[in-house]
């Protein structure tokens, strides 16, 4: 069980765990081995479990049959898998054991109990699973490219959904930070995605609307799409933009992959971030610098949220958006709470973090 323990803690999603951390998931993982050239999950396969590699390499193969291409080799430390354990989605590539590879596997339960136990690791994880997805749209020879994406507006990329699965041209949206549409038609069947600053904001098909039209249309493997970008937001950005200034906000986390993770979004979307690690640290930071918001942990090396808060509030208004979990005592929740402008969430999903920041600094 150390042995085990010692190689999970090397692996960079887990480094920021303690001992006792690293026991919850080392009981909850199966050691498998692979032969030489073993595919460990194939294109549009069900994903049942993740896996992490101990020891031998895979190679990552996206494609057509008989056309595939390898995106990645991956080699002890790196994981492969999660990508369909987050999303639902069947695999989005093929794994092939090179020289044969040793691995631990990690089942979609237990994953979700360690995802939900330890919040920091999904973080991580998306970073990387958004960096897969870039790698991986830049090598596939028929997806848009981001530069069909004309800043001043107009018709973007089209094509056919023979060639790109809907899941990467929505995340083909997000990633260039699309505001407009993107419209899926097969046969006399519609469906329209509106997307603002990479935010998808609604799904429509006919009547039906948002994750049932989605399923509908995660199904169609033929069909037409195009992408809108849209002069009108861009217009209206050039309006407002006199008034309104770049928000500037400050990330505190003991985290650095936290850290690194949320300021990444919020610099993407033109915003001013800076980072602390502590109390200490962001109050010279807002005495100095334009603060307009803080996204804190609840738990800091020098205090907690209440004394954070307190604190700050000697010199300043400003409002917080504490990122917790679910070990929060309620009546600490309360407390924090009542003493106002102090949003608190339980995700730590990005695309939450942002919506709540953007209506806290509407
Ligand atoms: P999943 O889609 O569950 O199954 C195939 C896995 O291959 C996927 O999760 C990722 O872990 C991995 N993968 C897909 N694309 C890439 C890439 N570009 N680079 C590295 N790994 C990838």
């Amino acid at each position: 069980m150390i042995q085990i323990g010692k190689i999970i803690k090397k692996v960079p999603i887990f480094r920021m765990l303690g001992k006792e951390s690293i026991d919850f998931i080392v009981e909850r993982l199966k050691f498998k081995t692979f032969s030489p050239g073993e595919a460990i999950c194939k294109t549009g396969d069900k994903g049942e479990e993740m896996y992490i590699i101990i020891s031998g390499e895979t190679d990552v193969l996206v494609g057509e049959p008989g056309k595939e291409v390898v995106v990645a080799t991956l080699k002890s430390g790196d994981y492969f898998g999660e990508m369909s354990l987050l999303t639902d989605e069947p695999r989005s590539a093929t794994v092939l054991s090179k020289a044969g590879c040793e691995t631990f596997a990690l089942y979609k339960n237990d994953f979700d109990v360690i995802l939900e136990r330890f919040p920091s690791i999904a973080l991580s994880m998306t970073k990387i699973v958004s960096q897969r997805l870039s790698d991986t749209n830049k090598k596939a020879a028929k997806m848009p490219k981001p530069e069909d994406i004309d800043a001043k507006g107009g018709k973007g990329p089209q094509g056919d959904l023979k060639d790109i699965a809907l899941v990467d041209l929505i995340s083909f949206c997000e990633s260039n930070s699309l505001t407009g549409t993107m419209n899926l038609v097969k046969g006399s069947d519609e469906g329209i995605f509106t997307f603002e600053r990479g935010n998808l904001l609604s799904i429509k098909m006919g009547d039906v609307t948002e994750d049932a039209a989605l399923d509908t249309m995660l199904g169609w493997n033929e069909g037409k799409f195009d992408i809108t970008v849209s002069p009108l937001s861009l217009g209206i950005e050039t309006e407002e933009s006199e008034e309104d200034e770049v928000k500037s906000i400050l990330i505190v986390n003991n985290s650095l992959v936290v850290r690194r993770v949320i300021e990444r979004a919020f610099k993407g979307l033109g915003y001013i971030v800076d980072t602390a690690t502590n109390i200490a640290d962001s109050i010279t930071k807002t005495a100095s610098q334009k603060t307009d918001l803080i996204i804190s942990d609840v738990k800091l090396s020098d205090g907690n949220g209440v004394d954070f808060i307190n604190k700050i509030r000697e010199e300043n208004d400003l409002p917080f958006i504490f990122i917790t979990d679910d070990s929060i005592k309620p009546e600490f929740e309360e407390e924090l709470k009542q003493l106002g402008n102090a949003e608190l969430t339980k995700t730590h999903e990005v695309s939450e973090i942002v919506k709540i920041v953007e209506n806290t600094l509407l």
